[in-house]
């Protein structure tokens, strides 16, 4: 491999989206010297894409014991309670430095922040902006704070030693790069592109999960992977689908099946509005029982459609469907990674100088199902505090001395996406994820890290060897849990089961084998204690 560029900095963040952006400016306020590598342009995130807004407290008739209490039922019994109330009270200030640096929200006539209700909730909490395009807003305006990010530059793998990490070997359209800092921050996103639909963007391939693994890090209820349930349907789309926010059903809508019958009657107390993964069954079923590939979702009677939801408006007139009048054909896609890697709420792995944040971290604030416009709120929060965190590795000594070599396991992006599809979407059984992993294993082979110094043009590759990975150690996690639970269904085994309560860690050892332990309920206590015993040096 060929160096055609090398930089030296304390801090490393590998991604642009709400967390990497939010993380950068914290670590720039307190002093340090921050480099964030995004392999796509500015707005290639799905922060970009979010549509129904935050989750926060809000001032009036609400609480965070209510915010913690509605996250842990949606999160079905595998939310670490300290990790949610954490994050949850962290919303308020987390928004406000986000208002402060320009970001925009929508305010009704009475002067007041609106606020929407979307699945799970217990109350309107969702704060929003430009109507359905708050990821948009909260992007431009983390983007227009002016951080250092190399974009188009795409993280390869991260480097470790005795003391942790000693920095990053990338590639760019300048050829491959090494930049030395003892610290880096994962901030990669989620892997909606494991399946052939989602409403994920295309660079959402897995890249955080793979180089957590490829370093030594744990990670943790992958399988949990969140189906949006209203997703625009149009016969023969694939890859991103447009999302029909949930808060349109906050707003009013309804789940009719081809019948004009109710999708989520007598399902949940909270019909159409209750938590993601039941939504997103009781349309499985449906589709199953009625032998279709779509519901529909009734927005006629929602007032001022238009103007509330002018980004769904625009996606549905582009597929020819006028929400005002016409009933929008929607189905389930993948949407959300609810596990990723283990982290505590500051961000910390259980590699020295190896933080994560964002969708690619696995706090214990969603457990089993995200609760939705959690996710933009734990960016926010983890994003700033990981951010902080990473001065703590200040003055630590890190050099990449010698470039590591390695291979790249990869299977082709379409088998992986058709057995993911197949056998580990909504509903899953053992002899599917046997038979996905066993074809995936089949059209996987090693091939060697691309070593002319034009290496962008081998993106594809590197994230296959991404998507690869993770699908083998989602549908393991998978495979292990023999039970239903959170947006994880087996057809065979159709209840949760009291002592499959907790989550399973999973380490790649150096043959390439994959090693699964349960988490703790004290690990982070355990993390807390081992990293304070070792010396700090730098500022604090
Ligand atoms: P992202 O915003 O996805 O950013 C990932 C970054 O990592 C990108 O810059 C990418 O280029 C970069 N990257 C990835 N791999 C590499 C690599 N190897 N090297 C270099 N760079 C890399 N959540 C809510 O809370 N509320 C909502 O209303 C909401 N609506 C949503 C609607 C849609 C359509 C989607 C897709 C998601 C929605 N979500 C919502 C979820 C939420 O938007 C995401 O979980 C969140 O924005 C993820 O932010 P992030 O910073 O972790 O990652
Ligand atoms: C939506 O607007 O329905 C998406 C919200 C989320 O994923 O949190």
């Amino acid at each position: 491999m060929t160096v055609s560029w090398e930089a030296e900095v304390d801090l490393v963040i590998i991604g642009g989206g709400v967390a990497g952006l939010t993380a950068a400016r914290t670590a720039s306020l307190r002093g340090l010297r921050v480099l964030i590598l995004s392999k796509g342009g500015p707005t290639d995130t799905s922060t970009q894409y979010a549509q129904g807004g935050i989750a926060v407290v809000a001032p009036q008739g609400d609480s965070v014991d209510s915010h913690v209490r509605d996250t842990v039922e949606a999160g079905a019994g595998l939310c670490e309670v300290d990790a949610v109330r954490s994050i949850v009270e962290g919303g308020q200030a987390a928004v406000a430095a986000l208002t402060d640096l320009g970001a925009v929200f929508d305010h009704g006539r009475d002067g007041q922040i609106s606020r929407t209700r979307e699945g799970g909730h217990s109350t309107r909490r969702i704060i929003h902006a430009g109507g359905d395009a708050t990821g948009a807003e909260v992007q431009r305006a983390l983007n227009a704070a002016g951080l250092p990010v190399m974009f188009g530059a795409a993280a390869l793998r991260v480097v470790t030693g005795v003391d942790g990490v000693q920095g990053v070997i990338a590639v760019s359209d300048n050829g491959f790069g090494v930049v030395h800092t003892p610290s880096v921050l994962l901030a990669t996103g989620g892997l909606g592109q494991l399946y052939a639909l989602s409403t994920n963007p295309p660079g959402a391939t897995g890249d955080g999960v793979a180089l957590a693994l490829w370093a030594g890090a744990a990670v943790a209820d992958l399988e949990f992977v969140q189906f949006h349930p209203t997703v625009l349907y149009t016969p023969g789309g694939v890859g991103r689908r447009p999302l029909i926010s949930e808060a349109v059903r906050g707003e009013g809508a309804v789940l009719v099946d081809s019948q004009g019958n109710s999708v989520t009657a007598g399902v949940h107390p909270r019909g159409d509005l209750a938590p993601r993964d039941v939504v997103s069954r009781a349309i499985a079923e449906r589709m199953r029982a009625l032998d279709t590939d779509h519901v529909f979702l009734d927005a006629r009677a929602v007032d001022g459609f238009a103007q509330r939801f002018p980004t769904i408006t625009a996606s549905c007139l582009a597929a020819g469907i006028d929400p005002v009048t016409q009933l929008i054909p929607v189905a389930p896609a993948a949407h959300y990674q609810c596990g990723g890697v283990l982290t505590d709420t500051h961000g910390r792995t259980g590699v020295a100088g190896l933080y994560a944040a964002g969708e690619v971290a696995r706090t214990g604030l969603h457990g089993a199902n995200r609760l939705a416009s959690n996710s933009l709120l734990e960016g926010l929060v983890v994003g700033e505090r990981a951010g902080a965190a990473a001065v703590e590795r200040v003055g630590v000594h890190a050099r990449i001395d010698e470039l590591p070599s390695w291979t790249l396991e990869r299977a082709d992006r379409a088998v992986v996406q058709q057995a993911m599809t197949e056998h580990a979407s909504v509903v899953r059984d053992g002899a599917g994820l046997a038979g996905a992993m066993k074809r995936i294993d089949a059209e996987t082979s090693e091939v060697p890290v691309p070593r002319t110094d034009s290496a962008a043009r081998h993106l594809r590759e590197i994230e296959d060897a991404a998507l690869t990975l993770t699908a083998r150690v989602l549908l393991t996690a998978a495979a292990a849990r023999t039970e239903s639970r959170g947006c994880h269904t087996r057809a065979e085994y159709p209840n949760p089961v009291d002592d499959r309560q907790h989550s399973t860690a999973i380490r790649l050892l150096p043959d390439g084998a994959l090693e699964m332990s349960t988490v703790p309920d004290d690990s982070r206590e355990e993390e807390a204690t081992r990293r304070t015993s070792r010396p700090r040096t730098g500022v604090q």
